[in-house]
């Protein structure tokens, strides 16, 4: 079936807008659909999907990965976020898959992460944040620039970019059974390909 256009791309992007003002907010979105995305198209590769079916396995991640926190803004405590954007989620049929994975991505939702999408999701998000971090502190201000190893130190310097968890990174890679080195060279990569749009 080609992409239910209530449940596209675009559409995510006008939910996420509609309730997300802030610029960096959006831009983290954006960054973090661009490390899903680019985990879905390997899946897809490995799963060997084509045509429609990989049109949609591919919107699925897209639209989870922008989604992720499209509440945050007007409902950022632990009680409200991501609880209040999923039930909203739910209310115009967005799917299943995509509420789950955006449940476990709260650690303290409780809700396992089981299907690849919902461990990406959690290897990608606040490895996306921390590369923007990472990207931001270079004098050029790209994410060109910025190396694996030069990753790894920050992740040790624990004034860096404080509110980035580390062991959620780590934890994120070894669920997702990757190396990490590998993951965060692999989300440099996506990131770079959208660097027009994020912005560094
Ligand atoms: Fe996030």
């Amino acid at each position: 079936m080609p992409i239910d256009p209530r449940y596209s791309r675009d559409a995510a992007w006008k939910l996420l807008t509609e309730w997300t003002a802030s610029e960096s907010l959006r831009k983290h979105a954006v960054a973090v659909e661009a490390c899903v995305a680019a985990c879905g198209e390997a899946e897809a590769d490995r799963l060997g999907l084509g045509g429609e079916e990989r049109e949609e396995f591919l919107n699925l991640y897209a639209t989870t990965a922008l989604l992720h926190d499209f509440d945050y803004e007007r409902h950022p405590t632990p009680e409200e976020h991501p609880f209040v954007g999923v039930r909203e989620l739910e209310r115009q049929g967005w799917p299943e898959a995509m509420r789950t994975a955006i449940l476990g991505h709260a650690e303290y939702s409780g809700v396992p992460r089981t299907s690849h999408l919902a461990k990406v999701l959690f290897a990608c998000d606040e490895l996306a944040g921390f590369l923007t971090a990472c990207a931001l502190v270079k004098p050029s201000r790209s994410i060109a620039d910025v190396e694996v190893a030069g990753v790894r130190k920050k992740m040790k310097d624990k004034a860096f970019a404080r509110g980035v968890h580390r062991e959620d990174v780590i934890k994120g890679a070894e669920e997702l059974g990757v190396e990490l080195d590998a993951h965060i060279a692999f989300c440099i990569e996506a990131m770079k390909k959208r660097a027009a749009e994020l912005g560094l």
